[in-house]
C-alpha cells in the first residue's frame, strides 16, 4: 500500500491557508523547537512510522541507527513540503499520503511510531490511536509531542470555548484541550517516561503552551 497515492485518503484533510501559515511559523519556531525534536527522536531504531509530518521539519533528525521512515501526511501543500525536506534528509524517508484514522500501512511493520503535534488535529483520537496500534509492533514505541490539556482550571475553561468555537478552524481542525496521555492510556499503550513542558518556556502562557514529551509502547 505505501507509496502508492490514493485520491480519497490523501484528500481527507485540505487546509492550504493554515498550509502556508504552519510552514512559516514552523520555520520560525525551529530555534525552540530543534532540541525538542532531537529529544523525541533520539535513540530509535529500525522502521519508522511518523504520521501527520507536516512539512517534514522531523526528518533532519531522525538517527542513523533508524532503516526506514515512512511519513503519512493528508495535507496537500504540506505533503509536497515533506517530500522536498525527504530528498534532503540523511536516513530514507517515503512521504505518503493519508490520515491517522486509517493508516495505509500493514499491521505490525514498524518498530515506532512517532506522534509530534498531530493528536490535536486528528478528527478522531481513538481511532488514531486504534490505528497506532495496529501498525506497531508488540513492544514497539510511540514517541509523542503534543500540546494540550492545562492543569489549572481557568485556563482548561477557556481551552475548551476555544475548542468549540474559533480554534479548529483558525488553526487547521487544532484542539487546545485534548489529553494525549490519557487517551494513549485509553488504547492500551504503556506510558513510559514522560514530561510536561511550556511551550514557549518564558513569557505568557497560551492556550497552546501545555505540552507533553514522551514515550509509550505496545504491549
Ligand atoms: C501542527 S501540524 C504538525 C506537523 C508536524 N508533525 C510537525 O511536527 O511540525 C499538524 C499536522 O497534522 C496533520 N493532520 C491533520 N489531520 C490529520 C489526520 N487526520 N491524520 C494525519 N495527520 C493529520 C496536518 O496536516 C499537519 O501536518
Amino acid at each position: 500500500m505505501v507509496g502508492r497515492p490514493r485520491k480519497a485518503a490523501g484528500d481527507v484533510v485540505r487546509h492550504p491557508v493554515f498550509a502556508r501559515f504552519y510552514t512559516r511559523l514552523s520555520e520560525r519556531a525551529e530555534p525552540v523547537m530543534a532540541p525538542v525534536r532531537r529529544e523525541l527522536l533520539s535513540g530509535l531504531s529500525g522502521r519508522v512510522l511518523e504520521v501527520g509530518a507536516g512539512n517534514g521539519l522531523n526528518f533532519g533528525y531522525y538517527p542513523g541507527t533508524v532503516s526506514e521512515v515512512v511519513a503519512i501526511e493528508p495535507e496537500r501543500a504540506l505533503r509536497q513540503l515533506a517530500v522536498e525536506a525527504a530528498q534532503r534528509a540523511e536516513v530514507p524517508v517515503d512521504v505518503v499520503p493519508g490520515a491517522a484514522e486509517a493508516l495505509p500501512v500493514k499491521s505490525e511493520g514498524y518498530d515506532a511510531v512517532v506522534l509530534c503535534i498531530v493528536l490535536c488535529s486528528v478528527r478522531d483520537v481513538a481511532r488514531a490511536l486504534r490505528e497506532v496500534r495496529r501498525v506497531v509492533r508488540p513492544g514497539g514505541e510511540v514517541r509523542f509531542f503534543e500540546h494540550g490539556r492545562a492543569p489549572g482550571r481557568a485556563m482548561r475553561t477557556a481551552q475548551a470555548g476555544l475548542d468549540r468555537t474559533v480554534w479548529p478552524l483558525l488553526f487547521g481542525g487544532c484542539h487546545v484541550g485534548r489529553d494525549a496521555v490519557g487517551a494513549l492510556r485509553g488504547a492500551g499503550f504503556e506510558l513510559g517516561e514522560h514530561r510536561e513542558l511550556l511551550m514557549p518556556e518564558r513569557g505568557p502562557r497560551l492556550p497552546s503552551s501545555y505540552c507533553v514529551l514522551g514515550t509509550a509502547r505496545r504491549p
